[in-house]
């Protein structure tokens, strides 16, 4: 079977084919950065008329690396929430419009089932059901038991910043580029340990969730009382906040994920959404995982952040499972995980 996966929920364009006899995938991506770069943030109105401007070369383009024009599309998911309104509008616009002049069938896929199933896409040993996934990007961050496909409970979730969220805004603290994510990694890897020391945000609160704006305003005092000694941060400085910040967060990261796989007996984690790709994370999980007995999963450092692959992915295991969808145009900004049921039950009612 051979599906096509659009991505058009936030500031990316993906494209992807995946064909699931050869195993191969094709992608394709355009990122809107610098697009937004001006307007320090992403604007919701320039992202929906760059995807529709997008999405179709792009897929052109990617259909003539794959070899064969679109008569061979078995079937199309796209994108259907949670995320900017219209940019999900031009996508299932896009998808639908496909599917109905193709004859085949679409569906709608919940992005951050898309980043949950992306670790296994990823070459070698793959998670198998029941998981525990740690979804961390830059809008949501949440302890997930996943008892088997489409079949998923909250175990905590952050009550106010999600964890990517918290790196870009350190990142705009410190003068740094967006995604902030990256770029402080890349500057903690030659700070110093030991010279700063934030807190870890409620790792003595019970339970699951996790808070990061409480080290947010330790992080802005730091720099502001820096500051004041010394009028501008010189670069040891910035890494070295960059560091400590960091580490605040993995360590608040894999404290919770401990006591969730503690908590559910359970020995896999699966680690996604962008913050997966941080190189201090997935490090620091990976050994906690096995020294709790079990193993952590991730995605290809490349489906780490939002792509077209993992949409493909996510709609070939629902539509090879027998879902269909009605043909209508619709998205949903918001749309708890937990409200997915698994493939074979009707999917209409989701969106
Ligand atoms: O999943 P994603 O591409 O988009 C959303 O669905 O939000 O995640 C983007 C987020 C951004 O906040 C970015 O700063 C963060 O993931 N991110 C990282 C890293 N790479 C991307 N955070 C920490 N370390 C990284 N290496
Ligand atoms: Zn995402």
């Amino acid at each position: 079977m051979k599906v096509i996966g659009i991505e058009t929920s936030c500031d990316e364009t993906g494209i992807a084919l995946y064909d699931s006899v050869s195993g191969a995938m094709f992608q394709r991506l355009h990122s809107q950065i610098k697009l937004h770069a001006p307007f320090g943030g992403v604007v919701p109105e320039l992202a929906s008329r760059n995807h529709i401007q997008r999405t179709l070369p792009l897929l052109d383009e990617l259909l003539s690396e794959a070899g064969g024009g679109k008569g061979q599309i078995d079937g199309i998911a796209y994108t259907a929430g949670p995320g900017l309104i219209g940019a999900l509008l031009a996508g299932a616009a896009i998808a639908r419009s496909l599917a109905w002049a193709l004859n085949r069938p679409a569906i709608g896929i919940h992005h951050m089932e898309g980043h949950l199933l992306a670790p296994l896409l990823a070459a070698g040993d793959k998670p198998e059901f029941p998981f525990i996934a740690l979804l961390a990007s830059g809008g949501h961050t949440q302890l997930i038991q996943a008892d088997r496909h489409g079949c998923y409970q909250m175990l905590g979730q952050t009550v106010d910043d999600a964890a990517g969220e918290a790196f870009d805004k350190i990142a705009k603290m410190l003068g740094l580029g967006y995604p902030g994510g990256p770029e402080v990694s890349r500057l903690a890897e030659t700070g110093q340990p030991g010279r700063f020391k934030f807190p870890r945000p409620m790792v003595n609160r019970k339970g699951l969730d996790f808070s990061f704006s409480g080290l947010k305003t330790f992080v802005r005092n730091t720099i502001a009382s820096q500051t004041e000694k010394a009028q501008t941060l010189d670069r040891q400085t910035i890494a070295d906040i960059c560091l400590e910040f960091e580490t605040a967060v993995v360590d608040s990261l894999t404290i919770k994920c401990r006591r969730a796989l503690r908590q559910c007996n359970t020995p896999r984690l699966v680690i996604a959404g962008g913050v997966s790709a941080n190189r201090r994370l997935r490090q620091k999980l990976t050994e906690m995982a096995l020294q709790e007995g079990g193993a952590a999963y991730f995605p290809p450092p490349d489906l780490c952040t939002d792509n077209g692959a993992m949409i493909a992915y996510a709609g070939y295991l629902r539509l090879a499972s027998g879902a269909r969808q009605g043909n209508e145009i619709s998205a949903r900004a918001r749309w708890p995980l937990t409200e997915l049921r698994p493939p074979r039950q009707p999917e209409t009612e989701h969106l």
